[in-house]
């Protein structure tokens, strides 16, 4: 199987020394590429900066932004079997990247941002044949956003978590997560190390995929 996974934050630059992200690690996302690799799959691994290893026996695609994320993406997705959108991708950025480093001034300042493009969404309106997994990071009404992102994105599987609990989640060693199916399947995974929860994860989307899941 060719599996494309991405994995941590995006970076939007405000200046040549500052940009806006997100408290990702890119741990789930390296667990998930690295038991896959582990399978003998071929994996690509497209990530945000993080302060991890490379997965070995994976093609690792280090991206900035949101924007070069995107690129990256489309370009490896054609002949994908299954993609897992594990990166926590910035829905905004800075309109301008001011040049240089912003001196301060004694006013307020305002950065305008606009929304970036929608990988996932993007991938789930296109024609395709191979199967979509994305991630739901919510704080609240976990369950029915995570519904409403599975139906509104297109996918075949969406994985919730709940990032407003410490110590799982963003940053951390750990998670729980309950997974659900287009055809409206439900798994749920307590709290476990996020290589156990890959493990889970892709055996559970590999499962549907004899199946007609698509
Ligand atoms: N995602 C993406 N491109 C974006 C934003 C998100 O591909 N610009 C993907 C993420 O990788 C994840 C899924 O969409 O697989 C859901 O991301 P999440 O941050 O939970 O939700 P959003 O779609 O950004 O919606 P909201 O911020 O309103 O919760």
């Amino acid at each position: 199987m060719r599996v494309l996974v991405t994995a941590g934050p995006t970076r939007e630059r405000i200046d040549t020394v500052r940009y806006i992200s997100n408290r990702s690690s890119g741990r789930m996302g390296y667990a998930l590429a690295s038991v896959a690799a582990g399978w003998g799959h071929d994996v690509t691994l497209i990530s945000g900066s993080v302060s991890l290893e490379a997965v070995p026996g994976t093609r690792m695609i280090y991206v900035e932004t949101a924007a070069e994320m995107l690129g990256e993406v489309l370009g490896a997705v054609t002949d994908a079997d299954v993609v897992v959108m594990c990166a926590a991708v910035s829905d905004y950025r800075p309109v301008t990247e001011f040049p240089g480093k912003l001196k301060k001034t004694d006013r307020r300042l305002i950065l305008e941002l606009e929304r970036t493009e929608d990988i996932l969404g993007r991938l789930g309106r296109h024609e395709r044949r191979y199967s979509l997994v994305g991630f739901a990071a919510e704080t609240e009404n976990v369950l029915d956003n995570a519904r409403a992102k599975l139906k509104s994105k297109n996918l075949d599987w969406i994985v919730a978590n709940n990032v407003g609990i410490p110590g799982r989640g963003f940053d951390s060693e750990e998670n729980a997560v309950t997974m659900i199916s287009r055809k409206g399947e439900m798994h749920e995974f307590g709290l476990q190390s996020k290589s156990s929860l890959a493990v889970k994860i892709l055996s559970t989307v590999f499962a549907g995929l004899g199946d007609g899941d698509r």
